[in-house]
């Protein structure tokens, strides 16, 4: 099989090119002719237009899954599947730490397998995971996860937005459906917003039948901008981990950062199983001021790094969870968790290394000479 770049490029186009366009134009229209009573309905909120079809193509063959869809935005694609594999009364097992949207969606059951046991209900249908949670990046037992979830006739689904299949492809571990937040790191420019759902034919059909019904397609627009941002996935994201590692191991150094968490430190929970399960740690590094560190002093004196939140784009990205992702935690909870006030998370982008890294170095000394 050729490898992630190739079929980044290649996979998904049209042959013969429309028109002999090499890149794929944008079909800005609503409906398609419909002569002959044979063919099938073209319609935009079907998701079938050729902008859709050469992108789901592209990002099957990404996840190394038989086929795969595209929605408006990674909500879309968590609640679609979600509407698709329960009904009422149905139940799913899921980690207490989980993107805070996907979390507001429903009630979790512990850390992971260990915990699961006693919840499993009659009605329990779907195990739900991520591959690395934020804030604190860490690497849950996905393969534990996966075997759970299949010695239980679980459907697994998982979401992989922070990882990317450029780091790791889920259902070579044993999961049955992996989503993403397109908004990050496959769209890539902080530009669009969209989702992805990946998996077998079957499931992606119902899961397609299912946004049909809901309506949250992807617009041919956004297609085509997250069509054009897959074709440089592979080189984007290994820049991404190759500045991340650096960024987080110069962080770990300062005397001004109590704690610098990224699954490639030797020193972060889960490295270990990060390097067996993945082929790279990803562009997001977490950290916390020490104490005496004026954090108002750090934030102003970057240069580079923007303070938004989301990740995955060409920018640095900074926040702080607690005004941001974590901001509806309960403050207790969040303590408990090591998110304090202090503790910032970095989604690292594609500026050259040493300038990012002089940045930050520079912001922290700052931190501390300032009240
Ligand atoms: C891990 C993860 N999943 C899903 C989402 C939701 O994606 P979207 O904002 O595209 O709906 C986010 C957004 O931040 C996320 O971080």
């Amino acid at each position: 099989m050729p490898d992630l770049d190739t079929r980044a490029i290649h996979d998904g186009e049209p042959e013969p090119r429309v028109e002999g366009a090499v890149s794929l134009p944008i079909f800005q229209t609503a409906t398609y002719t419909h002569d002959d009573p044979d063919d099938t309905v073209r319609y935009v909120r079907y998701n079938n237009s050729p902008n859709h079809e050469a992108l789901h193509e592209k990002l099957a063959s990404l996840e190394g899954t038989e086929d795969a869809l595209v929605t408006a935005s990674g909500m879309a694609a968590i609640s679609s599947v979600l509407m698709t594999l329960l009904d009422a009364g149905d139940h799913l097992v899921a980690p207490a730490t989980l993107y805070g949207g996907t979390l507001d969606l429903f009630d979790v059951s512990g850390e992971g397998p260990a915990d699961w046991e006693d919840a499993l209900t009659p009605n329990t249908n779907v195990l739900y995971a991520e591959t690395i949670a934020n804030p604190l990046l860490g690497v849950p037992d996905l393969e534990a996860m996966a075997d759970f979830a299949e010695a239980h006739g679980l459907v697994s689904v998982i979401d992989s937005t922070f990882a990317s299949p450029v780091n790791v492809r889920p259902t070579d571990l044993g999961f049955d459906v992996v989503l993403h937040s397109g908004t990050k790191y496959l769209g890539g420019h902080s530009d669009l917003a969209a989702g992805v759902v990946a998996g077998s034919a079957e499931h992606i059909d119902q899961v397609g039948y299912t946004l049909k019904l809901l309506g949250g397609m992807l617009d041919p627009q956004a297609c085509f901008l997250l069509h054009r941002s897959l074709k440089t996935l592979g080189v984007r994201v290994r820049q991404q981990n190759e500045t991340a590692q650096a960024v987080a191991e110069a962080l770990d150094e300062h005397d001004a950062v109590d704690r610098a968490l990224y699954p490639g430190l030797p020193s972060h929970p889960d490295h270990d199983r990060a390097r067996s399960l993945f082929d790279g740690f990803g562009g997001m590094v977490s950290f916390e001021l020490v104490p005496d560190a004026s954090v108002d002093g750090f934030f102003d004196a970057l240069t580079l790094p923007v303070r938004a939140p989301s990740l995955g784009g060409v920018e640095t990205l900074i926040t702080q969870p607690i005004h941001t992702s974590h901001k509806s935690v309960d403050p207790a909870v969040r303590e408990e968790m090591g998110i304090s006030e202090r503790f910032v998370r970095l989604s690292v982008g594609l500026e050259g290394t040493e300038d990012l890294v002089q940045d930050l170095a520079t912001a922290l000394d700052t931190s501390r000479t300032v009240e």
